[in-house]
């Protein structure tokens, strides 16, 4: 079950998609998209990963010895990189490319404006919105991200009409995808799942890689203890590999 109180801002970008339908609605949706976290659709992904990584190490080299840094919106431009490659098939460039930026910075007012919603529950309601600066701000939020949801969709089909031999993705998935009665997804439902899956893959990772980095800073002894252990599989992986 899911608490409407909780979804009724997030709705305005992601309509009635996976993450905000409940009861059958979302049983239909969730039979649907399934395929797309099998363990074999995420195995491939692992090297993508490492390239995205790869692009951030350049960037932070060149600034190691600035000082300190906000590592957020480094960290978010990458899982939006790794996100647009793995989920859309959509290669963005977008951690050197500065015009997804903004993308990141109005996610950010996003979230800002549902937390407080929901904490608050006494903004203007919606007929009002117009009538004050937060409410305007809250309508050019949303255009935005709409926007960007409907361009990755462009960008998508571009791509693949300019691909012949090229991995199934999310996308590809959501296309083609057929329910029982044989009717596909309408362009606003793929529209509703695209924005989801932008907003559920890329935020929550990047916080989650933020804090982690943030806290292996503050407290070496534990960086030094997971270094070995990651040290170790990976040797015990370089072994394996190199007696197959
Ligand atoms: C550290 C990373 C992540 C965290 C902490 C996280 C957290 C969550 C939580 C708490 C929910 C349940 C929300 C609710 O029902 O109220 C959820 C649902 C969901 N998440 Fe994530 N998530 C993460 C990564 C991802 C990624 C990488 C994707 C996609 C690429 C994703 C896609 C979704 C979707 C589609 C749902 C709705 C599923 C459903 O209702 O069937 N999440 N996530």
């Amino acid at each position: 079950p899911k608490n409407p109180m909780n979804y009724d801002v997030p709705k305005e970008w992601f309509g009635d998609s996976l993450l905000v339908s409940s009861g059958a609605k979302w049983k239909r949706q969730r039979r649907l998209l399934t395929p797309v976290f099998h363990f074999d659709m995420l195995k491939p992904y692992v090297d993508v990963y490492n390239d995205c990584v790869e692009v951030l190490m350049d960037k932070w080299k060149r600034i190691a010895n600035d000082g300190p840094i906000e590592i957020w919106e480094d960290i978010s431009l990458l899982t939006l990189d790794s996100l647009l490659k793995c989920i859309f098939g959509v290669t963005s460039n977008c951690q050197v490319n500065k015009e997804h930026d903004m993308f990141v910075q109005t996610v950010k007012n996003f979230t800002r404006f549902a937390t407080k919603k929901i904490r608050f529950a006494n903004l203007p309601p919606l007929l009002f919105r117009y009538f004050t600066s937060e409410g305007r701000q809250w309508e050019k939020t949303l255009q935005f991200l709409h926007n960007y949801s409907r361009q990755v969709i462009r960008n998508k089909k571009v791509q693949t009409n300019r691909e012949d031999n090229k991995c199934l993705d999310f996308l590809d998935i959501l296309l083609e995808a057929k329910y029982e009665d044989g009717s596909g997804l309408t362009d606003q439902e793929i529209q509703n799942e695209v924005s989801t899956f932008l907003f559920a893959g890329h935020d929550t990772t990047a916080s989650g890689i933020s804090w982690c980095l943030y806290n292996l800073a503050r407290y070496p002894e534990y960086q030094q203890t997971c270094r070995k252990e990651i040290d170790e599989l990976m040797e015990k992986k370089e072994n394996m590999e190199s007696k197959m």
